[in-house]
């Protein structure tokens, strides 16, 4: 299975896996044993295990899109000391400030894709996603932060450090 994760997520993120704000992200730490990207990682391959599994039990998901979302999620959060004036506003902010760098590293909009990564921290924020793509990644984005947080880092489980380079 994890291999299927793997593929899917070079096959639907190497656009974002290969752009230079997602090598930034490796530089900033993100729940304090992690990296923003490592995270990401983190945060897309749950999201990817769950969307195979709803697939399996017919749930219509476009996988694409969780993984761009997934990738995408929180790279708008790179620079934070810089840019908010504290954890409120960040946490407020980055999800609007991540859909500019996934139009920044795609060049269009896509409705479903910019919905799930704006409203990634509900219920933190107020409005939940519209969509399913964007349930599986609040959901997914809630385990790999705790996960972190517990010192259990899924990347360094699952071995995906060639996937940097892809
Ligand atoms: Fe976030
Ligand atoms: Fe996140």
């Amino acid at each position: 299975m994890i291999n299927k994760i793997k593929a899917v997520l070079v096959l639907y993120g190497k656009e974002v896996l290969k752009s230079e704000e997602f090598a930034n992200a490796f530089k900033q730490t993100h729940h304090a044993c992690s990296t923003v990207a490592d995270h990401s990682l983190g945060v897309a391959v749950i999201a990817i295990a769950i969307s195979m599994f709803l697939i399996h039990i017919h749930v219509k998901i476009e996988l694409r899109y969780v993984v761009i979302a997934a990738l995408c999620h929180d790279l708008g959060i790179i620079g934070r000391y810089e840019k908010y004036k504290n954890n409120i506003e960040c946490c407020k902010r980055h999800p609007v400030d991540s859909v500019d760098v996934y139009r920044k590293i795609f060049g269009e909009s896509n409705e479903r894709i910019e919905d799930s990564i704006r409203n990634h921290m509900w219920p933190l924020t107020p409005v939940p996603p519209r969509y399913i793509e964007g349930v599986i990644l609040t959901i997914a984005d809630k385990v790999s932060a705790t996960m972190e947080k517990i010192g259990v880092a899924p990347m360094r489980k699952l071995e995906l450090a060639p996937i940097r380079f892809a």
